[in-house]
């Protein structure tokens, strides 16, 4: 077990994946099931933290401790993070945010007419990570004092992953490769937590909560 070195800290939390309606029945998704946030939540209670779990469609249970707050959509996660973060130290993006969605919601149902169906038009969503560390740099409130993200790469994890850590203005970045029955809806996982300003610290393939732990701490070091 860990010491309690997050007691009497505010930390955020995202988990999940958004979704991005189309029609009233239809929506633009991803592959994360929620695991690795949850953890990350279950293990930051465990150390003492404060723990907001910012979630979207998670077919998880909450966990004790921790106040949960649903979303469906990016715009809803942004608004939802960034009402979290009043008094809150440090943040950790473990969702998997849509980069894009449909740039309009059709009202109704959208019917199989025979004819060719028309394209969906996408927009651009925010960058809640890169808006945080923008926030930050800018002294502009709410910010927290630690800002962590993660990153699912398939090749080039190391080069891609720097490029996204400065990109973003994080402190700590999550980047593990996909694939090889790790990451997406398995309780498992590695990593390689690069590090701004220092090391890249290996996390070799275990249970969701020991990767946690190991953010955790290097939360905790930057907050001390
Ligand atoms: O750029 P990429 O999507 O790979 O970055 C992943 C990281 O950025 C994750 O921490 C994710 O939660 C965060 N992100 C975000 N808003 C977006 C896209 C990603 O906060 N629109």
């Amino acid at each position: 077990g860990r010491p309690a070195d997050l007691a009497g800290r505010r930390v955020v939390v995202s988990a999940g994946g958004t979704r991005e309606a189309i029609d009233p029945v239809r929506f633009i998704g991803n592959r994360s099931s929620g695991l690795q946030g949850y953890a990350l939540a279950r293990t930051a209670v465990a150390r003492g933290a404060e723990v907001t779990l910012v979630a979207a469609n998670v077919a998880l249970p909450d966990p004790a401790g921790v106040r949960v707050v649903r979303v469906e959509s990016a715009l809803q996660m942004r608004a939802a993070v960034l009402d979290a973060l009043e008094g809150a130290d440090a943040v950790v993006m473990a969702a998997a945010v849509a980069d894009f969605r449909p740039a309009a919601r059709n009202e109704s149902k959208i019917k199989k007419t025979g004819a060719e169906p028309d394209p969906v038009h996408l927009t651009k969503n925010p960058d809640i990570l890169a808006e945080l560390g923008e926030r930050r740099r800018d002294g502009l409130k709410p910010y927290p004092r630690v800002i962590a993200g993660f990153a699912a790469e398939t090749d080039d994890v190391l080069a891609n992953g720097r490029a996204k850590l400065a990109r973003k203005g994080c402190d700590l970045l999550v980047v593990n490769q996909v694939g090889d029955g790790l990451a997406f809806g398995t309780p498992d996982n590695a990593a390689t937590i690069l590090v701004a300003g220092g090391e890249p610290v290996e996390v070799p393939r275990g249970p969701k909560e020991e990767l946690a732990d190991v953010v955790w701490d290097l939360v905790a070091a930057r907050l001390a």
